[in-house]
């Protein structure tokens, strides 16, 4: 998808942070794509390439590193190296690269000499005075690029200062030939340089992440004074495009979207709804009681109000409980859940009677394709299933090529801004995640109706409390601040008095975490006034909880679900 749009190709070589780089860019206005570091670059792929960014990675440029593909260097296109990425091209270029005494590791002073160097680079070190503000930067992007590039008179006061943020424990000892340092960090090592001729500049420290000064400028500077990028990726656009694909890719055959509530296969929902004729679309949402409260009412609320007619909502609550009765096990559960899920998923397809022509369509993000490591080329697609079970059903319809992932270029905040923009309801958009089993996960040892209906109900007090306060700092409500939040029903009765008699009531752990992707969690230093109303409210209003805890394990060592 995409292909007529102009963009920022960046070869991952493994660094945690690659993600991360097209995400600042993406947030500039300008498309990004981001590819194994490995990967041929042929033609199509370069198709509406303006610059390559080589990013950093775990491994030596002289040892385990991977190389891109030589054609990189002659391809004209301007180059940007990130930490590993300069220490590649300066070992592709016949320089040097050997371990450092000491690694560099965190903010580290770095001074620039700027003068002297063709337009495009004085350009590109004008980002890191900080009399340049990024907006600067950015309007030349508006400007549409076509503007003679302007050489940058440095200021008066040069050399330039700025703290980077560095992580590395090796160094370019012997810069390749035609490049000239410019940059160097406080322990006397080389932190920018550029060649002399061509387009291209690396750096030896990380401009993506937040904590590094001048960090978005360093890119911006890259995207637009030295790849004359413009300023046009936006929701909009991708959505124009992402419709007519659809329609073309789908011609007349049905499109079956399996639901599962969550905000990505909700808003591949609506997509598809805005972008076909509605009687071709068929939404299935099985409800496997193991749902929040009032959890399918407003998913089925959502997709009606964006004009769902074929949409089967399968109440499989009876089922489940039956299949999870006495199992205290949690992976036991898990799979119990995971099997029934495919079994109910295939008898409720079959029994639509659907032409095999049909096409599979799912919620997939960007993110779910990038495996860090590996990058997006190696790792093919990753199958994200409801449940996280390998699917029959999805299998063989991504051998038969009948799969669609309108998403797959989205990381997970543009899935929800295309969500507002499609006119996906806001409590389905703002949702955070909840994982496949439901609240069978969530309510330790067996799961019964009861105690779901427990969990429910105090669950939806904490949500509700966490939507309807004000976050300390004013600028939202708790539920926005917090990544994640959920109450868990302990299988531990503890002695309350009720009256005059004294009673056994459950215990309820209440979590809050704060996370950007859920591979690791802090947890929320939730406001003690809010927590302790909250937990009254909780005890009061459902008889059946006599003790409320609030979990303060961050992950590691804990995970963000208890089972
Ligand atoms: P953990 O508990 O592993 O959770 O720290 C990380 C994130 O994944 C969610 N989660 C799941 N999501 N199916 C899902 O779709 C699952 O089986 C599942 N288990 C955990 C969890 O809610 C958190 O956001």
């Amino acid at each position: 998808m995409m292909n007529k749009t102009e963009k920022i190709l960046i070869l991952d070589f493994g660094s945690q942070t690659t993600a991360l780089i097209g995400r600042r860019i993406r947030e500039f206005g300008v498309y990004t794509e981001i590819i194994a570091g490995d990967a041929p670059l042929t033609e199509a792929v370069l198709t509406g390439v303006k610059g390559v960014i080589l990013s950093g990675s775990p491994e030596s440029a002289y040892g385990e590193g991977i190389a891109p593909d030589k054609r990189i260097y002659e391809c004209g296109l301007p180059l940007f190296g990130i930490c590993y990425g300069l220490q590649r091209m300066t070992t592709d270029l016949g320089g040097l690269v050997e371990p450092l005494p000491k690694m560099e590791y965190g903010g580290v002073e770095v001074e620039i000499k700027t003068g002297g160097q063709k337009a495009e680079h004085s350009q590109f070190l004008a980002a890191f005075d900080e009399a340049i503000p990024l907006n600067q930067i950015l309007e030349s992007g508006d400007a549409g690029g076509a503007e003679e590039t302007r050489a940058y008179e440095p200021p008066l006061h040069a050399p330039l200062r700025f703290t980077a943020w560095m992580s590395h424990g090796d160094t370019l000892t012997r810069l390749a030939s035609g490049f000239v340092q410019v940059g160097t960090s406080a322990s006397g090592f080389p932190a920018v340089a550029l060649h002399q001729e061509k387009p291209w500049v690396g750096v030896q420290f990380h401009p993506e992440v937040s904590h590094c000064e001048r960090g978005s400028e360093i890119l911006a500077a890259f995207v637009f004074s030295m790849c004359r990028c413009k300023r046009e990726w936006t929701m909009e656009q991708y959505v124009e495009e992402a419709r007519a694909e659809l329609s073309a890719r789908a011609g007349d055959n049905p499109v079956l979207l399996l639901i599962s509530g969550g905000v990505d296969s909700t808003v591949v929902g609506a997509l598809l709804l805005k972008s076909l004729p509605i009687e071709q679309v068929h939404l299935m949402y099985i409800d496997t009681g193991l749902m929040r409260k009032n959890e399918t009412q407003c998913v089925k609320k959502a997709l009606e109000k964006l004009g769902a007619k074929n949409l089967r909502v399968i109440n499989a609550e009876t089922e489940f409980l039956a299949a999870l009765k006495g199992e205290e096990e949690p992976e036991a559960k898990r799979k119990i859940i995971g099997d029934l899920f495919i079994t109910i998923q295939e008898r409720e397809v079959a029994s639509l009677g659907l032409p095999e022509s049909y096409f599979l369509a799912q919620g997939t993000l960007y993110t779910d394709l990038i495996e860090s490591g590996k990058g997006v080329g190696k790792k093919a697609h990753l199958i994200k299933s409801h449940h996280n079970v390998g699917s029959p059903l999805v299998d063989a319809k991504r051998k038969a090529g009948k799969i669609i992932e309108p998403l797959d270029r989205l990381y997970k905040d543009e899935a929800r801004a295309l969500g507002r923009l499609l006119g996906v309801d806001e409590d389905v958009v703002a949702r955070h995640p909840f994982p496949g089993p439901g609240l069978a996960v969530r309510i330790l040892g067996e799961v019964t109706k009861e105690k779901c209906d427990i969990l429910r109900e105090a669950d939806a007090i904490f949500i509700d409390e966490l939507k309807r306060r004000r976050a300390p700092d004013g600028t939202g409500s708790l539920y926005d601040e917090v990544w994640q939040a959920f109450a868990v029903l302990l299988p531990v009765r503890s002695v309350g008095v009720a009256g005059d008699s004294r009673k056994y009531g459950w215990t309820l752990a209440l979590r809050a975490i704060v996370s950007s992707d859920g591979m690791t969690a802090d947890v929320y230093r939730f406001p003690m006034k809010d927590l302790l109303e909250i937990a009254g409210m909780i005890t009061n209003s459902v008889k059946e909880i006599g003790r409320v805890t609030y979990d303060i394990s961050s992950k590691p060592p804990a995970t963000i679900e208890w089972e």
